[in-house]
């Protein structure tokens, strides 16, 4: 196997997204157009990636020696030129990739590099004839056989831009041939940029050969430069996972309206109510239900669990037979145990719940663990924070908190303890314990008719 680096460009702000933000940080499928980006190559070598705009922002997603940075973005033959020191000493092939073609498929890659090494080419293009070439780069062929240059769309005249196919921006070059051939790029276009388009011409020009590999499926290499292009492909990402968990057993009873991210796994006879959304890192098991206007995020759902209408449940482990919601919130590494039932307007926050146990309505349950079999009535709040820090929460098997009580934390109340209703427990409770923590009712016969008038 020939040597092989990946260099991808991600200097770019991006101006025609009009956005603060830089585009390769933009999400498609639920991740970044970078994060697509790497993934499609991170098989074949390690990415040098060329970062400027909001760079300390792109050195989140991997170590900062994988980043070279471009402080003024000259163009694209320049973001390449940024990259020469990290690769001095490199002899082999060098994988271009911009940071904006998330489509682009793992093999499509393999056989293009394959294409290039076979041809012993200088160079080589991935190419593709689409139906409106508009602002793309076309390939100039002399005659129709070998690649002569690259003319961007804004240089070209009225014959070029007839050419359908385009520059895709992925190429691979012999990493010294493409070095050398930077040194000749001169700004001299109409956006005053030095463009990488420009080495084709150049290393042609020196009699050397270049290869354009057309990709099979023309959507694969699609950029994305405005935010029309990054809803489209959002979409098509969307479909394409819609489709691949029916084909694998998963009920959508309304595709169009379930918003699944590109890494969340579901397996068969889960059924999926119109209006959901699965996001980033879940994980959810057979037999599951999901009703409307739920949105899950990095949460792992046991077998048969249900989650009932309007749930937010963020970085929770959920065991079988559970039943959330409607209108429950539950988040920060919050587990439920097998057979739970946590019901209507209950929050549950870095909480673990044993099994068996309910909190059927109103609760707030927080910085609390919670054993096996406990009734956590409605009304019940766990006051975990005292304005400065939060507390804990235990609460034994098979205790009992009745309705409208407070658990001024840290506090324990030991198993088999009951909680009477309206009580402010202050103080631990011992196993099987009864705790009543409320004034005395006052009763004044008579006294009603009086209060009327
Ligand atoms: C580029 C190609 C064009 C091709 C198209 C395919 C050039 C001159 N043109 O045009 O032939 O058809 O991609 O999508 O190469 N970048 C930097 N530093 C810079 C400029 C750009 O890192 O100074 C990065 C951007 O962040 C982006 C990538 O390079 O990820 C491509 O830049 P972009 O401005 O989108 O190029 P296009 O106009 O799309
Ligand atoms: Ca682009």
């Amino acid at each position: 196997m020939d040597q092989i680096r990946v260099l991808i460009l991600a200097a770019g702000k991006g101006t025609r997204m009009k956005s603060a933000k830089a585009k390769v940080l933009h999400q498609v499928g639920g991740a970044t157009l970078l994060e697509h980006v790497l993934r499609a190559a991170e098989n074949i070598g390690e990415a040098l990636i060329v970062a400027g705009h909001q760079a300390d922002k792109l050195k989140r997603l991997l170590p900062e020696e994988r980043f070279v940075i471009q402080h003024e973005q000259l163009g694209t033959g320049h973001a390449v030129m940024m990259a020469r020191e990290a690769l001095a000493g490199f002899s082999g092939n060098l994988l271009v990739l911009p940071g904006d073609v998330p489509l682009v498929r793992p093999e499509t890659l393999n056989n293009f590099i394959a294409f290039h090494n076979s041809g012993k080419y200088s160079a080589s293009v991935l190419t593709a004839d689409i139906a409106n070439p508009f602002g793309y780069g076309r390939i100039v062929r002399r005659g129709d056989a070998e690649v002569d240059s690259i003319v961007e769309h804004r240089d070209a005249s009225s014959e070029v831009l007839r050419i359908t196919e385009i520059n895709s921006s992925i190429y691979v070059f012999q990493t010294a041939a493409l070095f050398e051939a930077l040194q000749s790029v001169s700004n001299a276009n109409s956006q005053s940029e030095y463009y990488l388009t420009d080495v084709i011409g150049i290393l042609t020009g020196l009699g050397r050969r270049v290869g354009a590999f057309k990709a099979p499926n023309p959507s694969e290499i699609l950029g994305i430069n405005t935010r029309q292009e990054l809803t489209t492909i959002d979409l098509y990402l969307r479909r394409q996972k819609n489709e691949s968990l029916m084909a694998g057993g998963v009920t959508l009873m309304d595709p169009e309206s379930t918003f699944i991210d590109f890494d969340v796994q579901i397996g068969p006879d889960t059924i999926l109510h119109p209006s959901v959304q699965i996001e980033r890192g879940s994980v959810i098991a057979t037999d599951v239900t999901i009703r409307s206007f739920s949105r899950i995020t990095n949460c792992r759902i046991g077998a048969r669990s249900k989650i009932l209408e309007g749930c937010i449940l963020t970085d929770t482990d959920i065991g079988e037979d559970v039943s959330v919601g409607p209108f429950a919130h539950l988040r920060m590494g919050t587990v439920l145990e097998d057979t739970v039932k946590v019901g209507n307007f209950v929050e549950v926050k870095k909480s673990r719940l044993g099994r068996g146990t309910k909190s059927g309505h109103l609760a707030y349950v927080g910085d609390a663990t919670v054993g096996a079999n406990v009734n956590i009535s409605a009304g019940v709040i766990t006051a975990n924070y005292d304005g400065k820090n939060k507390h804990q929460t235990h609460i034994g098997d098979d205790a009992f908190i009745g309705t409208n009580s407070t658990l001024i934390a840290p506090v324990r109340v030991d198993s088999g303890a009951f909680v009477a209703a309206g009580s402010t427990i202050t103080h631990d409770i011992p196993a099987e314990a009864l705790a009543i923590a409320r004034e005395r009712q006052v009763v004044k016969p008579d006294r009603a008719p009086h209060r009327k008038k």
